[in-house]
């Protein structure tokens, strides 16, 4: 895992993504939700991709809303040559409380909610092949995933 030294430095450049979306309220959960989905399957992931990525940004959406309240999602397509795989990038950023511990959040099994199981962000590590968060208690949270496409 790679924690970012500097909450501050992080820049993310709207621009270089395909997808942006502020999570306000509890319908945008879902609405990102559709919209990592039809973006995957735009790009020609697997049914079960789709539904990983899908789920991925379902999770930190969810985290979005209840702990920070507000923040964003960002999606792109990244390809490092022209005709060579491809992968889909998802950052979920905002500017809440932060987390106290992050080892313990990212294990599973930690959560501060009363009716959940604290599986979110273990969950969504464990779906992708990348996975960095980065959470700094009072500036916020950021977590940047990332999925290969596989011939399939
Ligand atoms: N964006 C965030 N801002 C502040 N705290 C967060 C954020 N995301 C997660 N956390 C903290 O990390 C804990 C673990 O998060 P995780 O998503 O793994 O589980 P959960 O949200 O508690 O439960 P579940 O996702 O299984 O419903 C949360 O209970 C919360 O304390
Ligand atoms: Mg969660």
């Amino acid at each position: 895992m790679m924690n970012y030294q500097n909450f501050k430095d992080i820049d993310i450049n709207v621009h270089d993504y395909d997808i942006v979306l502020k999570i306000k309220d509890e319908n945008d959960i879902s609405v990102a939700r559709q919209m990592a989905k039809s973006f995957a399957q735009k790009h020609n992931f697997s049914l079960a991709d789709v539904t990983k990525i899908a789920t991925a940004v379902s999770e930190l959406s969810r985290n979005i809303y209840r702990y920070a309240k507000e923040g964003y999602i960002y999606i792109k397509k990244k390809e490092t040559e022209p005709d060579k795989d491809i992968s889909i990038e998802i950052i979920a950023y905002d500017r809440g409380p932060g987390i106290e511990n992050v080892e313990r959040a990212v294990a599973g099994g930690y959560t501060t909610s009363e009716r959940s199981l604290g599986l979110g962000l273990a969950g969504v590590r464990r779906l992708m092949d990348s996975f960095y968060i980065m959470s700094e208690v009072g500036k916020g949270t950021i977590v940047v995933a990332e999925k290969r496409r596989r011939k399939f």
